[in-house]
């Protein structure tokens, strides 16, 4: 059985892949410094797989901690790596913190595997900025980033491939995420935001709970079908699904490059009122909503090419929205009877 190690694996795409993982018959080993995740997630995986992953509380920013590790470990086959701050606003707030900790976890982690690795680089579509044409393939040209996160994905994808060009034992796949929502069909994990969420999906099921007050469309004049702003939401049991897939291929040498690039996406945009929509209409939950002025930062549409991670990953989501409306709210109705 092959071993994976996943950092970052009790967080929200990383406890969807670690299941996904298991259930393709891996071996996981889980670092989490647990700094945006709760350890309850290790027994709901368990719950649902039948299996607990090894896990290990660690800071990968520490040098020697991550050393260490590597020498216990020394027979890690892949490696998944979730593990960074992604809160576009907090970033803005606290660059230095960002910058420190998503390039140094990264640089440590290679380092003390003495760039003896296959790895699975966690990227975002937000390096494509406002794309200039959609779909947006992954051939399309990196834009300046709105936040030192999204730059933190951009420059960790340039690090990885200035690596990878000279280092033949380092084989990097970085998949670029459009906008995961959901959750587990057991709806035993999800996702879970600290404090207000920032992000749409999460807002609307605190909301549709009576968590949050109404919901705020930001902005309704954009050039889109109802002037919201559009995106790529991919359910997050997909995406997990997709790192298993990046996984085999590192695993029996099927790139075509020491440094690979994928869109994860359904290739399917959609505006924030039709999420609502969505929502309503998969759950049978009325919503209050009310539209706002733009979010600072905010692209107007954004959706993905996904023909290369069919062609060369066999991987296509199969999701759809309302699935990823129902599971998310299902998630919301378990936390509300079992509080994390
Ligand atoms: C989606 C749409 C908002 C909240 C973020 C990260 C990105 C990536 C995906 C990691 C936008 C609108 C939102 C609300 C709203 N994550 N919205 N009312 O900003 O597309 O991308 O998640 O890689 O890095 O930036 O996601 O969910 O915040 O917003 O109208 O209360 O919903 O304006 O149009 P976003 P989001």
């Amino acid at each position: 059985m092959a071993k994976v190690l996943v950092t970052g694996g009790t967080g929200f795409i990383g406890s969807h892949t670690v299941v996904e993982l298991s259930n393709a018959g891996y071996e996981v080993v889980i670092i989490d410094d647990l700094s945006n995740s709760n350890p309850k997630i290790l027994d709901q995986i368990e719950t649902i797989t039948g299996t607990r992953p090894k896990f290990e509380k660690i800071d990968l920013c520490d040098e020697e901690k991550v050393k260490d590790f590597a020498v216990r470990h020394n027979d890690i086959d892949g490696v998944i790596h979730f593990a960074a701050f992604k809160a576009v606003g907090e970033s803005v707030q606290q660059p230095l913190r960002y910058y420190r900790n998503n390039f140094y976890s990264l640089i440590n982690l290679i380092s003390s595997y003495n760039s003896k690795l296959k790895l699975v680089f966690s990227s975002s579509c937000t390096v494509y900025g406002q794309p200039d044409v959609l779909p947006v393939t992954e051939a399309a040209p990196t834009k300046k980033a709105e936040s030192p996160y999204g730059n933190t994905k951009q420059i960790a994808e340039e690090i990885l491939q200035d690596i990878s060009a000279v280092t033949p034992t380092l084989n990097v796949i970085s998949l670029r995420y459009f906008n995961p929502v959901g959750a587990h069909a057991t709806a035993l994990i999800g996702e879970l935001p600290i404090g207000v969420p920032q992000n749409l999906v999460p807002f609307i099921t605190q909301s549709a709970i009576g968590k949050r007050g109404p919901i705020t469309v930001y902005g309704s004049d954009y050039d889109t079908p109802d002037g919201s702003a559009v995106r790529d939401y991919i359910h997050v049991v997909d995406l997990a699904k997709a790192h298993v897939a990046a996984i085999k291929r590192l695993e029996n040498n099927q790139m075509a490059a020491n440094y690979e690039v994928f869109n994860l996406g359904t290739g399917k945009g959609s505006t924030v009122l039709e999420v609502i929509h969505a929502f309503e209409n998969s759950t049978g939950q009325k919503l209050n909503y009310a539209i706002g002025p733009r979010r600072g930062g905010d692209v107007e549409k954004v959706w993905g090419d996904v023909s290369k991670s069919q062609s060369e990953l066999g991987w296509k989501a199969e999701l759809d929205l309302s699935e990823m409306m129902r599971s998310a709210w299902n998630w919301e109705k378990y936390l509300q009877d079992n509080p994390f």
